[in-house]
């Protein structure tokens, strides 16, 4: 599907609607990725927890996916290192990158940051095709994912 700004304008506006202060966090997470993989039709959509020193699989929508992830591995590791959003437009020229399955041909990961600027979890999307993901993906994708700042 072709991905606009407006997309993420609505995409953002119905996110909102969902998120509920008064449940658990994993509760707007899970429904977070819900709403992203209906709209979006992608692959895979998922956090990453950072627990102690590792990347631990949280709530996610699509194929179950690897469990933990360690700092500085992987795409999901290098972005918690980095604390950057990164994007790999083929992911079997990313060095290191973990294939949790092999369907998934590019990425987009974001990191999300507590209220003392630690990444408290990272947030992944993977796609079938290569050279999904573009700067308009990621500037929609974080604003939603504010949302999730929000609550932490
Ligand atoms: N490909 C990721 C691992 C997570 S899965 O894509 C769900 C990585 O290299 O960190």
């Amino acid at each position: 599907m072709t991905r606009t700004p407006k997309t993420y304008d609505d995409l953002y506006a119905e996110a909102k609607g969902l998120i509920d202060i008064e449940v658990p966090l994993f509760t707007n997470l899970a429904n977070l990725t819900a709403l992203i993989k209906l709209r979006c039709q992608w692959f895979w959509v998922g956090f990453y927890e950072v627990i102690n020193n590792e990347l631990v699989l949280s709530a996610f929508q699509g194929p179950p996916a690897c469990v933990k992830i360690p700092f500085g591995k992987g795409v999901c590791g290098q972005s918690w290192k980095l604390k950057e959003s990164i994007i790999v437009d083929n992911v079997n020229e990313f060095e290191g990158h973990i294939a949790c399955n092999e369907a998934s041909k590019s990425e987009i990961v974001i990191p999300i940051y507590d209220n003392n600027q630690r990444v408290k979890f990272i947030f992944d999307i993977d796609h079938t095709n290569y050279g999904e993901f573009k700067l308009q993906d990621k500037v929609g994708l974080k604003k939603c994912l504010t949302l999730i700042e929000e609550l932490l």
